[in-house]
C-alpha cells in the first residue's frame, strides 16, 4: 500500500487542536467515484476513519487521500438527477433575488458542470471554479460559461478578483466539506467577496447524519461533516459570521448556511442560535454521542448481511443508483457480484463500468425493467420518494425494494 497516497491528521483542521479521537473505522475503501472500465480485484484502498475535535467538536475525516487518487475517473455530473436540476433553479432564483442586482458578480466555488450558474438571469455576471476538467468542459460547452478550472484558494480568489472584480455572491453547494485546507478557503473567500457581500454554502447536516445513519456519505471525498458550533467558529477566526441558516432535505439532510463580514449589515437569524442549542441538545458535544452513531452503524450493516443471505439463491437482487454512497455501503458490507447481478444508473458515464472495489457492473435502468428482479437495493436512497414513484409499476408486480437506510428495510 503506497501511505503516500494519503496524510493522518494529528490536529483538527478548524481550530488545530490536538485532541481528535477516534470513533468510527469503515474499512479499506477505495475511491467511491472511480467507477472502473473492468473489475480490479487490486484496486487501490484508503483507510476511511472519523474522529471528533475534543475542543471545538469539529467531526472530520482522519485522512486525506490525495486528489489525484480521488478523481481519476470523475462521473459526477450535477445535471444527472433531475430532483437537483430542480433544486438548483429554485436556488438561483432566491440567491438572485435577495442578494443581487443587476451588473453584479457571482462566483461558484465547485460549479460542476454549470447547472447552478446556467440558472441566473442574463443580467447576471457569472463565473466558476472547477478543478475536474471534464465537468468543466462541459460547464463551458454546455453552457458558455467561463470557468477558472482550478481548485479554490486565495490565488485563485486574486486572480478571479483582477478578471471581474469584487463578488457580490459566492456560493458554494456540497464542496466545502470536500476543502482539506479551511483556511486557504477563508483567505480566498476574503480575497473576493465585496464587503457587504454574502456567501452561500450548501453542505450535509451533521444532525441528520447521525439522526438517520447516513453513514454511507462518509467518504474520502468528504473531509469534514459540518454541524453549526464548528463552522460558527472557523468563520470567526476569519472575521465571517453565519446571520441565516435553511435546513433542507437535499443529499440525505443539509443545511444552507448564509455568511457574511462580521460588520455586515444583515441580522442574525433566531434559527443560527435556536441550531446551536439544538445541537448540545442532541449531545453533538459529546465523544460518547459519536461512539453510540459507531455500534448503531455496525449493527445496520449485520442486519443487511442477513437479510440478503436470507435472500441469496432463491430470488434475484440488483441495485438501484450507483452512488458514491452506494459503493461506501457495499465495501463495508462486503457485498459485491456474488449477491448483486447488476446496479442500473441513469448516469450515461457510469452504465458499463463496475463498481470500485465491489466490481459490479453498472447497467441502464431499461435491463432493471426487462428484467423485473425480485429485490432492489436502494442505494440511491436519498431519492427514495422520487424512484418509489417512477417504479410504482414494478413494485405492483410484486418486486421489492430493500431499504439500507436509516434502518434496513423492505417496501
Ligand atoms: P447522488 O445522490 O447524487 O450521490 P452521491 O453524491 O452519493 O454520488 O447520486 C444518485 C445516483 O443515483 C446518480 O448516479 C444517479 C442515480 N439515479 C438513478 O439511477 N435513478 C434515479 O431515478 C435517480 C433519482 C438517481
Amino acid at each position: 500500500m503506497p501511505t503516500e497516497r494519503y496524510v493522518s491528521i494529528d490536529d483538527c483542521r478548524i481550530c488545530g487542536s490536538s485532541s481528535v479521537s477516534e470513533f468510527l473505522d469503515l474499512g479499506m475503501v477505495p475511491a467511491v467515484n472511480n467507477f472502473q472500465d473492468a473489475p480490479d480485484a487490486s484496486i487501490e484502498k484508503y483507510p476511511l476513519k472519523v474522529v471528533f475535535c475534543e475542543e471545538c467538536n469539529h467531526v472530520q475525516l482522519e485522512n486525506t487521500v490525495q486528489r489525484e487518487a480521488l478523481f481519476q475517473h470523475y462521473t459526477y455530473f450535477s445535471s444527472a438527477s433531475d430532483p437537483l436540476l430542480n433544486h438548483f433553479g429554485q436556488y438561483a432564483a432566491e440567491v438572485e433575488q435577495d442578494f443581487l442586482t443587476a451588473g453584479d458578480l457571482v462566483v461558484e466555488l465547485g460549479c460542476n458542470d454549470g447547472v447552478l450558474l446556467s440558472q441566473f438571469s442574463d443580467e447576471i455576471q457569472t463565473l466558476g471554479v472547477e478543478p475536474a476538467e471534464n465537468v468543466a468542459k462541459t460547464a463551458r460547452e454546455r453552457h458558455g460559461l467561463d470557468i477558472i478550472t482550478e481548485l479554490f484558494d486565495a490565488d485563485v480568489a486574486m486572480e478571479a478578483r483582477e478578471r471581474h472584480g469584487e463578488a457580490q455572491a459566492l456560493v458554494a453547494n456540497n464542496v466545502v466539506g470536500h476543502i482539506d485546507d479551511l483556511h486557504e478557503l477563508m483567505h480566498g473567500v476574503d480575497a473576493l467577496l465585496d464587503d457587504d457581500g454574502v456567501f452561500v454554502m450548501e453542505v450535509p447536516y451533521l444532525i441528520d447524519l447521525i439522526n438517520n445513519a447516513e453513514f454511507d456519505t462518509i467518504y474520502h471525498e468528504h473531509i469534514s461533516y459540518f454541524a453549526v458550533r464548528p463552522l460558527s467558529r472557523l468563520l470567526q477566526q476569519h472575521g465571517f459570521t453565519l446571520f441565516n441558516i435553511e435546513r433542507l432535505s437535499i443529499h440525505g439532510g443539509s443545511i444552507r448556511a448564509y455568511i457574511q463580514r462580521q460588520d455586515g449589515s444583515r441580522q442574525q437569524r433566531q434559527i443560527v442560535s435556536n441550531l446551536r442549542t439544538l445541537e448540545r441538545a442532541l449531545g453533538l458535544d459529546e465523544l460518547a454521542t459519536f461512539e453510540r452513531f459507531a455500534s448503531d452503524v455496525s449493527r445496520y450493516r449485520s442486519q443487511l448481511r442477513e437479510l440478503l443471505k436470507d435472500i441469496e439463491g432463491d430470488a434475484s437482487v440488483v441495485g438501484y443508483g450507483a452512488p458514491a454512497k452506494g459503493n461506501v455501503l457495499l465495501n463495508y458490507c462486503d457485498i459485491d457480484a456474488n449477491t448483486l447481478d447488476y446496479i442500473v444508473d441513469t448516469t450515461p458515464a457510469k452504465q458499463g463500468t463496475y463498481t470500485p472495489g465491489t466490481d459490479i457492473p453498472v447497467r441502464p435502468p431499461s435491463d432493471f425493467h426487462d428484467d423485473s428482479p425480485e429485490y432492489a437495493l436502494l442505494l440511491a436512497w436519498n431519492y427514495k420518494d422520487e424512484i418509489l414513484e417512477k417504479e410504482r409499476e414494478y413494485r405492483k408486480q410484486d418486486g421489492q425494494f430493500i431499504l439500507p437506510q436509516p434502518y434496513v428495510d423492505l417496501v
